[in-house]
């Protein structure tokens, strides 16, 4: 059938060699078909096997092309495994969207553990930078590229009972702008994306539970409603893109006006 929007369907990134971390659901899995959409190669990392293949089997939906590869982004070997096979089956690395990460389930600061502030800090933070460190020398040697971290809100604000998460997400933030200040030069543009609350699995779940839970997450955003996976997969493809071709170390966020207020 013909199909109206196929004719404007630009391929903003055609055949750029694409990684994205944490792939296998959520945000990590839109971003990973929206590229798709735009043209991009895209090799899924995330832990989980069979849901990353079913993020293969979309990308392909889309049109795309790409493969799986499990990673777990706290793992150094893993990382490296990662970048290389991408690398050898490819020949290059583009871009990266380092987006795997972990919440902290809420709880009274006597009742975090070091087992918790340890998993957190290791997959969201060190994960983001083990990322960078070896999907930097590839771009380097490619002579340009762009890296999208995923943040969150609270990579910018305080919430109370989760201080772990935000602060592992406030030094993602620390992490994107110190890299793109260091290799800015070398044209490898580095940013942020700091959603707000997002309509994923878990939140899907909670509204079963709970329809007033959702209400009021909608309530605490000036737009009055949530964010969907595929708005912040709209940012990430836009500053993979040449349109943003003069922003770096930028956090954007996408939270319906959450940390305007
Ligand atoms: N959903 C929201 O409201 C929201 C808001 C702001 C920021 N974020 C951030 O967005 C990112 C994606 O979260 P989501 O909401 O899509 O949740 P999600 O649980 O659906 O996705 C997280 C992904 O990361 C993967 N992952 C977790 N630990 C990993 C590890 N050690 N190695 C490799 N992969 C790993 C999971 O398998 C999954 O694919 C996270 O960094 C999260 O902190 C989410």
């Amino acid at each position: 059938m013909y199909d109206f929007y196929e004719c404007f369907k630009i391929m903003i990134l055609k055949d750029k060699i694409t990684i994205v971390t944490g792939a296998s659901s959520g945000i990590g899995r839109a971003c990973a078909v929206a590229l798709a959409n735009a043209g991009a190669i895209v090799v899924a990392a995330s832990r989980r096997i069979s849901e990353g293949e079913e993020t293969i089997k979309l990308v392909k939906e889309a049109g795309g092309d790409g493969l799986f590869v499990q990673t777990d982004v706290s793992k150094e070997a893993d990382v490296q495994r990662l970048v290389k096979k991408t690398v050898a089956h490819y020949g290059r690395l583009d871009f990266a969207c380092n987006n795997a990460g972990i919440a902290q389930f809420p709880a009274l600061l006597k009742d975090q553990t070091e087992a918790i502030f340890d998993e957190v800090m290791n997959i969201n933070v060190k994960g983001v930078w083990l990322c960078m460190k070896h999907q930097i020398p590839h771009m380097i040697e490619n002579g340009k590229g762009a890296i999208v971290n995923v943040s969150s809100i609270a990579g910018l604000i305080g919430c109370p009972e989760i201080p772990i998460y935000v602060a592992s997400k406030h030094a993602v933030v620390g992490l994107t702008k110190s890299l793109a200040v260091e290799y800015a030069s070398q044209r490898i543009r580095i940013n942020a994306v700091c959603p707000g609350v997002i309509e994923t699995d878990l939140i899907a779940r909670g509204r079963e539970e709970n329809p007033q839970f959702v209400e009021q997450l909608s309530k605490m955003h000036p737009m009055g409603r949530i964010g969907t996976t595929e708005e912040v997969a709209n940012a990430v493809v836009w500053l993979f893109s040449d349109q943003s071709s003069f922003v770096t170390g930028h956090t954007l966020t996408i939270d319906g006006g959450y940390v305007a207020q």
